[in-house]
């Protein structure tokens, strides 16, 4: 029994959309569209309920890359965000273009180095 109301059998099979779960208002609010990212921050996030965000999926079917991917975002971003100072067109209105993720459609950003190149540092 799922939730106390929905009956599910061994041969049974549930899909879950998981972009209308990380939008869920019941648990982001009523602006929870809108693109907010200090939602994230552990003083925002606390007391919420433990799958109402689950970016890499969910059951035998969730992401097998996920360790690898968290440890390879922070690495890239640690070294990007050290050399470079980062801007996106504040103008910018969102546009959601579907492939294998979600990426926002027609978003470029310009990096500007943050400290002189020195020898050896290059790139
Ligand atoms: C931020 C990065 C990533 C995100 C958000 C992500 C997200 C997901 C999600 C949501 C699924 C489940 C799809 C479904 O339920 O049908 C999935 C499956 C999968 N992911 Fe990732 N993924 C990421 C990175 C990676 C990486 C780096 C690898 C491999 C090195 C990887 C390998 C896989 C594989 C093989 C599956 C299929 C698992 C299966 O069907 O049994 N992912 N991923």
């Amino acid at each position: 029994m799922i939730g106390g109301r929905y009956l599910m059998r061994t041969q049974d099979w549930a899909t879950v959309i998981l972009p209308l779960i990380h939008r869920d208002p019941s648990v982001l609010g009523e602006d929870a569209g809108e693109f907010r990212p200090d939602r994230s921050l552990p003083e925002s996030s606390r007391g919420r309920p433990p799958h109402s965000y689950k970016p890499f999926g969910t059951g035998e079917r969730a992401c097998i890359g996920r360790q690898f991917a968290l440890h390879e975002a922070v690495l890239v971003l640690a070294r990007l965000l050290q050399r470079y100072d980062i801007t996106g067109d504040p103008g910018y209105e969102l546009a959601i273009s579907e492939r294998l993720t979600l990426m926002p459609r027609g978003f470029e950003i310009a990096l500007a180095r943050r400290t002189p190149v020195t020898v050896g540092q290059a790139g």
